[in-house]
């Protein structure tokens, strides 16, 4: 008997674009091709790219992030994908949104996207945040792009009838992240300075307290902050209000095989290793060790 093999278009490129018939529906994870629709600057630092997504894509949720294959911005070769957290989700569109700052050789070739280009995307990977039932107000507490792994909070938030007080703490008022898309979900927002002071550890402690006194936190979510997350911690305990908290690690294959993103977690007093890509990125707030 003899064979042939030919080639075949399903099995050489299954990365999928938008309205391409899915042929594995029932996996939660794939390899995608978004369609850039814009890739703009929002302030000095940090630009938002937009993705026209197949819908399997879509089906990520708050927390989540995707394996980005960058393309590259000298010339040479980048090596690995870019773990990058998901800004928002917009079903009706079709579109899948990044918020980055373009500083290492990933994300300036990322940045150099225009309209009309494809950038490969692998996911939805790892464990996002959960709202538990009962919650009636969360508070959101983060730092620098910290805050755009706590942006679709707003919109899970809102989803399940849930309010949200949400803390921006940044260097000054031209780089505080994901003000206006808190805000179109309905979130309170406060922003916090380094510039006037405001976000000093002492003075957020003060709006926290303040928030649970008016009992409006339900549960606390932070990231990118370690000075944040120990504050949020201690209050939790006090309080007893339980914690989320999305960490930020280096990751290599990001679902789970090289254990290049190990992380210490202390659970019970005994300390634990956690790959942060699969058990998380987002953790019990009371269990992390901070950055
Ligand atoms: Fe490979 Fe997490 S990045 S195990």
């Amino acid at each position: 008997m003899t064979m042939s093999f030919e080639p075949c278009e399903k099995y050489t490129n299954s990365a999928l674009r938008a309205g391409d018939v899915d042929p594995y529906p029932q996996r939660l994870v794939g390899e995608f091709l978004g369609a850039v629709v814009s890739n703009d600057w929002v302030n000095k630092e940090y630009k938002l790219i937009v993705l026209a997504v197949h819908a399997r894509a879509l089906e990520a949720y708050a927390g989540q992030f995707f394996h980005l294959l960058c393309p590259s911005p000298d010339g040479a070769e980048v090596w690995m994908r870019r773990p990058m957290s998901i800004y928002r989700i917009d079903k009706k569109a079709g579109h899948l949104e990044f918020l980055y700052k373009a500083e290492g050789r990933g994300t300036r070739g990322m940045a150099m996207l225009r309209a009309g280009d494809e950038f490969n995307i692998a996911g939805p990977l790892g464990k996002g945040f959960t709202l538990q039932p009962g919650w009636k107000h969360i508070v959101v507490l983060g730092r620098g792009v910290g805050l755009a792994t706590l942006a679709p909070l707003s919109q899970l938030a809102a989803d399940n009838g849930v309010g949200v007080t949400a803390i921006l703490s940044a260097r000054n008022p031209d780089v505080v992240m994901s003000k206006a898309l808190f805000e179109s979900y309905g979130a309170r927002t406060i922003t916090v300075l380094d510039t006037d002071k405001t976000s000093e550890v002492s003075n957020v402690e003060k709006i926290l307290e303040g928030l649970i006194a008016e009992k409006k936190a339900d549960a606390f979510f932070t990231c990118g902050s370690s000075r944040l997350l120990a504050l949020m911690q201690r209050l939790g305990k006090k309080h007893n209000i339980p914690g989320q908290v999305a960490m930020e690690q280096i990751m290599v294959c990001g679902f789970g095989a090289c254990y290049v993103c190990m992380r210490t977690f202390e659970i019970d007093g005994v300390k634990t290793l956690k790959r942060v890509c699969r058990d998380g990125p987002v953790f019990n707030m009371q269990e992390a060790v901070g950055w």
